[in-house]
């Protein structure tokens, strides 16, 4: 690979809807803050780009159902994610916002560029208008039955129950989510980039030219490059945002994908004045760290930005991953269900490092994973306990016990004291290869390793023992874990930065660089260490069931706001009630409906006969899972094509206000065919 002179990270911008949760943090802001102190400490010149992203249709309905400005929502956040950032220890060189003056001006001229140049098409069409409040409506605050499944309130752009994504003009019945009222038609004029211009060289700069990048970021190029790419709307039409500098787009402003990325540039700006040698340089390696629903923006869509203004730099990876569930549900803003950044420096202080730990070991680098309080716990007392504290509190305990702190001299050196000292090196060089190749979960295990080491070769040695019969050896033993501690101090510094700060303060040393990091002589015979405090506490049983307590609440309080939510429908007649033949069922076989992500095929047999029934309810069960289930199933529902396949029937499902699916099933087994009413 090309050498570099410097390093530009950039961390996606967060919403300022919300604040930072877990989620966010073992996605893109851990594993940046690593690689930039790796790059840092190998004293390589780098930066990390952060802000907040503050615009974009969601922040203004949340101010709106707030009763305030959207300003005042993004100074409340932007305000707790930036202090939260800064007491977790993110190591920004600038945290911004896109609501600076610096990045209108940036992200407007950006746009000018590309208009003047003529890089965009303009493009007329028919958009959804509130008479009422005077504004055109977004496609995700459109509401309607879809014209696929007829379930009610699918979105403008998707609807949740069979998946197909929509065109607002397709909903029946559409309604605006914001006012309720019936939306009409209007013409508007918006500004494309032509993406479909940018797709050969895009394939070839991508599919060709970055075959390294991580299969999860490269197999999406593909999929969205094979299926063809289309001309993407840069302008919308809102008030909150980067006004369109141009004069025939009153009252539209840029898109917040448009914007948000020039963010990066605006914050680079805003660090210092020649910020151009990082966007302009080939010689900068610009990385992106995003989450995996980021992939398009920063791999596609932004990249052809960058081309066609034509003075910028491309990205040399964009290391993304995929996504942190928390106790086996997907992290929500909006239910709640989240473990928030702030509120963790609260209730854990002092304990950033192990969340940082923790979010690493069980990064979802290759696939989605769980977050559960238990594991949190688990590797905190087994691992940082365990391993990292014990070993390095016994190599101090003892070197103050046996020479009052002072660094006893190296004898003669045994096969296995050269080949543990040996092994550091070795560390070094696995613990680099996976950085480099942004494998963080892999570099930390293998910075472990050294503790592992530390510990295994006190304990094969037993110091304590030895110390009886032989004392010049043990002035050997304690030399060698002294100088694997010191090690420690180094490769563990990207992982642990405030850990690592106070065990330095312990042996009196200072930072040290990656470089000296295999030397067996970081300390000196006769160098004094102190008396060292714990460097990591036990966590106990309660703390972990308070925390859980608290996630279980909030799926309490969940629960009873979803069950105010369904309104009781007006009443029918028994005769009404009675067209409908609801049976029993057994699923015979269940697989997948290609290329979709909710629909299931299944096999059922009613009773009455074996039939296929297409249901949206992939998300919920596994086909492997449900074979010889029971199920309700309304078997004279008039026969219909889904995706291409002839569905006849429909399961019933009970269904909570979140839209989660759950089978409706006779508590014991009864014969396929049994009616319910
Ligand atoms: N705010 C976006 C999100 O949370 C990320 C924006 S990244 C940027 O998904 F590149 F646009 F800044
Ligand atoms: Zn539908």
């Amino acid at each position: 690979m090309k050498d570099y002179k410097r390093t530009l990270i950039t961390t996606a911008l967060p919403y300022a809807n919300g604040p930072v949760h877990i989620g966010h943090l073992a996605g893109v802001y851990v594993p940046a803050d690593i690689y930039a102190r790796y790059l840092r400490l190998r004293g390589r010149e780098v930066v990390m780009i952060g802000g907040s992203d503050e615009h974009g249709v969601p922040i203004t309905l949340k101010a709106k159902k707030e009763g305030v400005t959207p300003q005042d929502i993004v100074d409340k956040y932007h305000g707790i994610i930036k202090d939260a950032f800064g007491r977790f220890g993110i190591s920004f060189d600038v945290y911004s916002r896109t609501s600076s003056k610096t990045h209108f001006e940036t992200a407007s001229e950006f746009f000018k560029t590309l208009y003047d140049k003529g890089e965009f098409v303009e493009k007329s069409s028919q958009q959804f208008y509130d008479e009422e409040n005077n504004q055109f409506l977004a496609d995700r605050y459109i509401t309607g039955t879809c014209p696929h499944c007829k379930s009610e309130g699918a979105y403008g752009d998707q609807c949740e129950a069979c998946g197909t994504s929509l065109n607002a003009t397709d909903l029946i019945n559409p309604k605006s989510a914001i006012s309720g009222n019936v939306p009409v038609l209007k013409e508007t004029k918006h500004w494309y980039l032509p993406l479909d211009k940018y797709e050969p060289w895009l394939k070839e700069w991508i599919l060709e030219g970055h075959k390294e990048w991580k299969s999860n970021v490269y197999g999406q190029c593909k999929s969205w490059l094979d299926s063809g790419l289309h001309p993407r709307a840069v302008t919308r039409d809102l008030n909150w945002g980067v006004p369109v500098p141009v004069e025939e787009a009153e009252g539209k402003v840029l898109y917040v994908w448009f914007d948000a990325p020039i963010g990066y540039i605006s914050a680079t700006k805003e660090m210092t004045p020649d910020w151009e040698k990082y966007w302009k340089d080939e010689d900068t390696k610009m990385v992106h760290f995003i989450g995996k629903d980021n992939i398009v923006f920063h791999c596609i869509i932004f990249p052809s930005m960058l081309k066609a203004e034509g003075s910028y730099i491309l990205p040399e990876n964009v290391p993304s991953n995929e996504f942190l569930n928390l106790e086996g549900d997907k992290i929500s803003t909006s239910r709640n269900w989240a473990v928030w950044l702030h509120e963790y420096l609260d209730e854990f202080p002092g304990k950033e490092d192990v969340l940082k730990y923790v979010l690493t070991a069980n990064a979802p680098e290759t696939k989605d994973n769980d977050f559960t309080w238990k594991d949190f716990q688990a590797r905190n007392n087994n691992e940082l306990v365990a391993v990292l504290g014990n070993f390095v509190n016994r190599a101090l305990v003892l070197t103050n016990k046996y020479y009052k702190g002072v660094v006893p001299a190296l004898g003669e050196l045994t096969d296995v004291d050269k080949e543990t000292l040996a092994e550091i090196a070795r560390l070094k060089a696995e613990v680099e290869k996976s950085l480099e190749n942004y494998r963080f979960r892999e570099a930390l295990k293998f910075a472990m390793d050294l503790g592992r080491l530390g510990n295994k070769y006190l304990a094969d040695e037993e110091p304590w023992k030895v110390v009886k019969t032989d004392p010049t050896r043990v002035e050997t033993i304690m030399n060698i874990c002294l100088q694997i501690t010191a090690n420690l101090t180094i490769m563990m510094e990207p992982f642990l930065p405030f850990t690592m700060d106070k065990l330095r303060g312990f042996l009196n040393l200072e930072k040290l660089d990656w470089e000296r990091l295999g030397d067996t002589a970081l300390l000196a015979a006769g160098h004094e260490v102190k008396k060292p405090e714990l460097l990591f506490e036990k966590i106990e049983d309660s703390v972990i069931e308070a925390q859980v307590q608290k996630l279980l609440d909030t799926k309490k309080a969940n629960e009873m706001e979803a069950a105010v939510v369904a309104p009781a429908k007006e009443n029918i007649e028994f005769d009404d009630f009675t067209k409908m033949d609801i049976r029993v069922g057994t699923i015979i076989a269940a697989e997948k409906v290609a290329k979709t992500k909710k629909l299931l095929k299944l096999e059922v047999d009613t009773g009455i006969d074996k039939r296929t029934v297409v249901s949206g309810i992939a998300e919920y069960y596994k086909p492997e899972d449900i074979i010889g289930k029971q199920v309700s199933i309304l078997v004279n529902l008039a026969p219909k094509k889904l995706r291409g396949i002839e569905s006849q029937g429909m399961i019933l499902m009970a269904e909570d206000a979140d839209g989660a699916l759950r089978f409706v099933s006779p508590t014991d087994a009864v014969k396929p065919g049994s009616e319910i009413r």
